[in-house]
């Protein structure tokens, strides 16, 4: 409890902020409580969803306006309500995505585009894409492109691959405004680069029933300004202009908004631990993930001696409670109007804040909290200590005192100069002289929107018109404790020449200047250390192209050029519907995804948005700290004193079998006797609230006793024999007489890392018991309907048909809901079983990415035969896979990924055996792609260097082995109809890549620092599922006024099954679309469904549909002589005739055994190709995608949007599994990457800059509903051309360097991997300290 006397400031507050409108008044608001709570649970409104809670995606941005005095009107902020304090809300208007537009009355265009623009799969994401382009508008009214890819960089979409949300956008742009439509051929700015027009013409013309509108611009309302809602009048005053003080105070906090800056000085002496908070961009992400307490906060971000700015003789003074936002605006403005040579540290905050955050942050954290935080990793603190900015600090009875910002300035990790009274005032920004020049960098695993992992900042001033260094700076961030300087290279700088000499000298002084040891916080050592030396290289070059003393050497020049990305761009090509196809038949048409405008309204309902039930309670999990080990006391007896909470259950509560699993039961509901991992289940706190309950969740006291052996990584398993039996093996032809044959052989090892599925809706459930019979109803975020109901009875101790599962829809899935959401679904039937009340849970997103577990990380070592012309005969291949402590989906992930090792080349000798490693980490389990994206990586890693080793092209290597009609796959299966070769000549013909590759071997010989990259990657994806899942079911009732309500077993998670399903159904019953509605999965209206999963789920779920569908119609046929559909349904009611039908069907002719190698594993296959373009910094491993195209067959498509939105969102995806995505653990198996902070799945920023999608035209798939086939997982492969781009501009890199023949490269591609690989002078200087003579900070799984 706060010490509130303490303050001095007396009585309570009442909490005045309006809400889409309507005036909000809270007598008693909680400090503690962010806008998003206060939103979704006390006003009910549900629109703003919880991706992260902690301003890492965007999900839950809406917009504040406030007014402001100085300026005169009202500034409307996209802010993240997840970190919004709701005090910080007083005197504020917020606008959510309900309060612009419903599908009830009218949509606001930035609702109506996002959904008809294909922009919204799953939707979670989409009411913080909706408000964040609604705050643009609001500001500017008709903004350049630039400005809205920058309006939404704090927003994450793990589903659509971003293209469709932007193409929507880009119409409001005045660029768009401005088009020709299509006209200007390759000049128009809706063009792809090879001049594809989205009005059906191709560079060679018009192709006959092409096009490549997926959408009617006509159709869209138009934007009205002047229609959008007023600020509330009574808030048109001066923040605290009545001078009153006021004080919120809650269970645990006590905020006070104090009237003067006088009142803060004085609580600051009073009590001087009391944190100032401003953005609370820093402070809410300690409290809620680093278990700080701050009793008192201290409000000072509206007041006018800190929120200021003014230019002195020497530069800027900024006040330490300006936005980032606003010191961004200011500087740009100084640079438009000043003299260049004056803002050149202008500039590069500038620069430095485009990579800063997105506009949610930017907009509320202040100057002040980015330095006073004292972070190693600030951004802008590099940039202050090199510019010698100077602080103005102030206490109640020190008075005001200034303070350099030099290498003192930070004395410790998270310290300041500042004492604990005093409060920062401002900072000074200082102008820079004609012969002084200032450049910053940063280096992240994203571009945008990221924390550094190094960063650096330069400052140099010559004498007077010499290169003769007069005085310099360097500091860096990422390298120490605290942002540090190099003052001794500095110091032996000073007084050289900045010629080449110089170089040299400052390496080896910041060598030893930023020393880093092997085991160091962060790890990555060698890069962070290799980046110190390669960033003032660039500096180094930069300066000398200004200086104009010597010109850089043109291969040289592009090393110095600032990063720079076009708007991003493409057509997308499908085939049209056969001319004469009824135009009510919307099978091939590419219609809007059902819910797409619900969930641009933030009408549609996910399971945390339903309503609170009378008597709920929310579930708290206890989760274990430890990778192995004994539990030897559980004690809740503090956590059942604190307010709110109800009981603690565990597994002596489980009335049923705690003994639980997916697959085979080798799990349990709550953890009993032992640990096998961090993040498992141990025990969970009911209590009235989340927050309630998650504190008291922590103050459950559990200890362990350690139990050896720790098995955290492959190796570890291997090493000790840890696998999950059998061990399977898929063998074809005679290796050993193949490799005698053979003119050479290769051997190698790779690794590719884990993903996860960052669904950004986290793992919910809802379990309501009803108290009869043992009946319990589940509403659940589940892929999985059946296994929910199934585990959750095994639990319960009751048969199956006591327990509904309801699943309305999902905020993604990708595999990551497929089982591990039973995991969560159990524990909350238990639990409500326990205290026979309603019991919530939705997972906060650390904790959902400590518990549920991802794609599994692989080791490959093989060994491949091949002859000098690149024909290979023999592969032997061994494969690991990490599963974690259970075994789940793994034995099924490792079977496809023996099956699809071999990619889609034809090995006449084959070997791969595959071991399921069973380590103490969370259980790994199903992921799009299932095995193969992993099994691709594989193959694409040794066909490539098998090119590189006979000295012959890739492109040659990849088609002489490359899977043609009549081959004969390494398990026996005949291709049939195989459509390898027609993807992989159009994607060619396509992506004009001959040509292109002639320019990027001009480039590369012209460019030492920059290298581009080009790969063609072909993918051939077999169509299966476990024998017994190929099934589903279907439940079609009609209704006497004509309307259907339609069920199937699969669940909608953003894929578009429902949409798709209606499609099948309309045409069978001859009727609109719009008259059928699925409503929800539920488990007793479709029973024992198969998961939705492994891309068939529109197969089989469509062939239910249709055989219930057709069922409906033979009845109705009778009446079909005359009338309409209305008058046939009614007619056979009168009749008496049964309009209500079920349909089943299960895939025929399935059965593969492994052991013989004999039978038909898969149904058919998906094929594709892609062309991938890559620019990589050799310095600093940054890279960006400059073209894609892909060709993807997916047979003859059931709805084109959807299908192509599936392509991009799973290449976007697959992109950040080989570039991106990295799982970072200790070594005591504990995760790290717990968050978007840290784990970073691709950005808009990230697509392809060019990104072409052509669906394979007049490639019916006769084994598929409307000869259609599975498209969710197969295009997730074709990122790997993303990688091997990669790898070929690092080739390219490398050869400069002197290095030749092949090189390993392991999967992600990340800024580090690029970097350490692109070896070179700078690298040599920092070799990696000898494996075992240290104890690494993390380890790879
Ligand atoms: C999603 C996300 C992305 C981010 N990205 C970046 C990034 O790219 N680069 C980067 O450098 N940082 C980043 N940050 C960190 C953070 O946003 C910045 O440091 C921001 O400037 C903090 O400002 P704030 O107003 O939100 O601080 P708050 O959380 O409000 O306060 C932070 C600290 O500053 C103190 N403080 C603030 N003002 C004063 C004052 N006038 N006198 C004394 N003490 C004061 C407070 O007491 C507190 O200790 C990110 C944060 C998040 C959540
Ligand atoms: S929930 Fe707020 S940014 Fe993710
Ligand atoms: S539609 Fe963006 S996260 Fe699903």
């Amino acid at each position: 409890m706060p010490d509130t006397e303490a303050t001095g400031v007396s009585g309570k507050s009442q909490l005045v902020f309006f809400v889409n409108g309507r005036k909000v008044v809270d007598q008693d608001a909680d400090p503690e409580m962010t806008l998003l709570t206060y939103l979704r649970t006390k006003l009910r409104l549900t629109g703003a969803k919880l991706g992260c809670g902690e301003g890492g995606c965007g999900a839950c941005t809406v917009m504040v306006s406030r007014y402001n005095p100085a300026q005169g009107r009202v500034l409307h902020l996209a802010v993240n309500a997840c970190l919004a304090p709701i005090c910080s809300l007083h005197g504020a208007a917020v606008t959510t995505v309900e309060g612009i537009g419903t599908t009830r009355t009218r949509l606001h265009p930035v609702q109506e585009r996002i959904a008809k623009a294909h922009g919204s799969q799953c939707g979670f994401c989409t009411p913080g894409m909706v408000m964040s382009m609604y705050t643009l508008l609001r500001n500017h009214p008709a903004p350049s492109m630039e400005q809205v890819d920058t309006a939404l960089q704090g927003n994450l979409c793990r589903c659509t691959g971003y293209r469709p949300i932007l193409e929507g956008y880009k119409t409001f742009t005045k660029e768009f405004q401005g088009c020709c439509r299509g006209t200007a051929g390759k000049g128009c700015c809706r063009n792809g680069q090879d001049g594809q027009a989205a009005n059906g013409q191709a560079a060679d013309g018009p192709i006959s029933q092409v096009s490549t509108e997926l959408f009617q611009v006509s159709e869209f309302a138009p934007l009205d300004p002047t229609q959008e809602p007023i600020f509330p009048p009574e808030l048109m005053k001066a923040e605290g202009s009545d001078g009153t003080t006021l004080k919120f105070v809650g269970e645990r906090v006590t905020w006070i908004k104090p009237a003067t800056f006088k009142e803060i000085l004085e609580l600051k002496t009073k009590i001087p631990h009391a944190k100032l908070v401003v953005g609370n961009s820093e402070i809410g992400v300690e409290v809620k993930f680093k278990n700080c307490d701050y009793p008192l906060i201290i409000a000072p971000g509206h007041l006018p001696e800190i929120t200021f700015h003014r230019y002195t003789e020497h530069g800027i003074t900024f006040g330490a409670g300006c936005t980032l936002t606003y010191l961004n605006d200011t500087l740009a403005e100084a640079i438009d109007t000043l003299p260049e040579h004056q803002t050149r540290l202008f500039a590069a905050i500038v620069e430095m804040l485009r990579w800063f955050a997105g506009d949610q942050i930017r907009n509320v954290g202040c100057i002040g909290g980015n330095i006073l935080t004292a972070s190693p990793i600030s951004d802008l603190n590099p940039i202050f200590l090199s510019a010698g900015c100077t602080v103005t600090a102030m206490s109640h009875q020190g008075g005001s005192r200034v303070v350099k910002m030099d290498h003192a300035f930070f004395p410790g990790y998270r310290e300041t100069a500042l004492r604990p009274e005093e409060v920062m005032v401002s900072l000074d920004v200082p102008f820079t002289k004609e012969n002084e020049y200032f450049l910053a960098y940063k280096q992240a695993r994203r571009r945008d929107d990221d924390i550094a992992i190094v960063n650096a900042a330069f400052r140099v001033q010559f004498e007077e018109r010499t290169n003769v260094v007069q005085d310099i700076a360097l500091s860096f961030g990422g390298m120490a404790p605290t942002t540090v300087m190099a003052r001794n290279t500095a110091n032996r700088l000073i007084g050289l020449k900045w010629d080449d000499d110089l170089l040299p000298e400052a390496c080896a002084c910041l060598e030893d200047d930023l020393p880093l040891p092997p085991s160091v916080p962060g790890g990555m050592v060698e890069f962070r250390r290799t980046l110190t030396t390669s960033l003032f290289f660039k500096f180094f070059l930069s300066v000398q192209q200004r200086l104009n003393l010597k010109d850089v050497p043109p291969p040289y020049r592009s090393a110095c050029s600032l990063y720079h990305r076009e708007p991003s761009q493409g057509t997308q090509m499908y085939q049209e519907v056969p001319e004469g196809q009824a135009r009510e038949d919307a099978v091939g048409r590419p219609i809007m995804h059902l819910s797409a405008l619900k969930q641009a309204t933030g009408e549609a309902v996910y399971t945390d948005d339903m309503p609170w039930i009378q008597g709920e309670l929310y579930l708290g999990l206890v989760l274990s700290r430890k990778a192995h080990a004994k539990i030897v006391s559980i004690d809740p007896s503090e956590a059942l004193k604190l307010p709110g909470v109800e009981t603690f259950v565990s597994a002596e509560d489980v009335p049923g079998s705690n003994i639980t699993g997916p697959i085979v039961m080798d799990e349990e509901v709550f953890a009993s006797e032992k640990v096998t991992c961090v993040g498992q289940i141990i025990g969970a706190v009911l209590a009235d609230t989340q927050a309630h309950a998650q504190r008291a969740a922590k103050a459950v006291v559990v200890q362990y006793e350690d139990l050896e052996p720790k098995i955290i990584t492959i190796e570890d398993a291997i090493l000790h024999q840890s696998f999950i039996h059998p061990i399977n093996k898929i063998e074809k032809g005679n290796l050993e007489e193949a490799f005698g044959k053979s003119d050479q052989s290769l051997e190698g090892e790779l690794r590719i890392g884990g993903q996860e599925h960052f669904y950004l809706e986290t793992c919910a459930a809802i379990a309501v018991p009803h108290g009869e019979d043992g009946e319990m109803e589940i509403f659940c975020s589940t892929q999985n309907p059946t296994t929910t109901q199934i585990l959750a009875a095994k639990a319960l101790g009751v048969p199956a048909n006591r327990v509904v599962c309801r699943v309305k829809r999902l905020g993604g899935g990708f595999g990551g809901k497929e089982m591990r959401s039973c995991v969560i679904s159990s524990v909350c039937a238990v639990a409500a079983h326990k205290v026979q009340k309603p019991v919530r849970i939705m997972l906060d997103r650390d904790e959902d990415m400590v518990i549920t577990g991802t794609r599994s990380p692989f080791l490959g070592r093989y060994k491949v035969g091949f002859m000098n012309d690149g024909r290979v005969l023999a592969l032997d291949i061994s494969l690991y896979n990490n599963a974690g402590n259970s075994m789940d989906l793994s034995h099924g992930v490792m079977s496809q990924t023996l099956l699809s090792s071999a990619g889609a080349y034809t090995i006449p000798n084959f070997r791969a055996v595959g071991y399921v490693c069973k380590t103490n980490t969370a259980s790994n389990t199903a992921f799009r792609g299932f095995g193969r994206p992993q099994a691709v990586f594989f193959a694409e890693s040794w066909i490539s260097d098998v090119a590189i080793k006979c000295g012959i092209s890739q492109l040659k290597v990849r088609e002489m082995n490359m899977n043609k009609e009549g081959d004969v796959t390494h398990y026996n299966t005949k291709l049939e109809r195989c459509q390898m070769q027609r993807c992989w000549e159009e994607c060619l013909k396509q992506s004009d890549f001959h040509t292109r590759r002639r320019q990027v071997d001009r480039f590369n010989g012209e460019n030492r620092w920059k290298k581009r990259g080009m790969a063609a990657i072909p993918i051939k994806h077999g169509m299966t599922f476990m024998r017994t899942e190929n099934q589903a079911g279907a439940l079609v009732h009609v209704y006497t006024d004509g309307s259907v309500l339609l069920t199937h077993g699969g669940t909608e998670m953003g894929q578009g099954l429902h949409t798709k399903m209606i499609q099948v159904a309309g045409r069978v019953l001859k009727i609109p679309t719009s008259r059928i509605h699925v409503s929800e999965t539920s488990t007793n209206t479709v029973p024992n469904t198969s998961a939705t999963s492994a891309s068939i789920s529109t197969d089989v779920n469509g062939m239910a549909v249709k055989v219930a569908c057709e069922t409906i119609l033979q009845r109705l046929e009778p009446y079909m002589g005359k009338g309409s559909w209305d008058d046939w349904v009614r007619a056979a009611y009168f009749d008496r005739v049964g309009l209500s039908a079920t349909g089943f069907y299960r895939t025929p002719g399935l059965a593969y055994d492994m052991q013989k190698n004999e039978g038909r594993p898969f149904s058919y296959f998906c094929y594709g190709a892609a062309v991938s373009e890559v620019e990589i910094d050799c310095l600093t491993g940054d890279h960006t995608v400059l073209r894609t195209d892909i060709v993807m067959d997916v047979g003859d498509s059931l709805n084109p949007a959807i299908d192509i939105g599936q392509i991009e969102g799973a290449f976007v995806q697959g992109y950040g599994l080989y570039t991106m995505e990295e799982q970072v653990y200790s070594p005591d198996g504990v995760l790290y990457s717990r968050g978007p902070g840290m784990y970073k799945i691709p950005g808009f920023a990230d697509i392809p800059v060019h990104f072409n999608v052509s669906l394979l035209r007049g490639a019916p798939n006769d084994k598929a509903i409307y000869s259609s086939k599975g498209v969710g997982e197969p295009p997730l492969l074709l990122a790997s051309s993303v990688f091997f781009a990669i790898k070929d501009a690092i080739y390219s890199a490398r050869t400069d360097a002197g290095l030749k023949g092949t090189f390993r490269l392991d999967s992600p591609a990340t800024a580090e991997r690029i970097r350490i690989a692109c070896e070179d002078q700078f690298t040599a200087q920092f070799p990696a300290a000898e494996p075992g003579s240290f104890t690494p900070w993390a380890v790879k799984l």
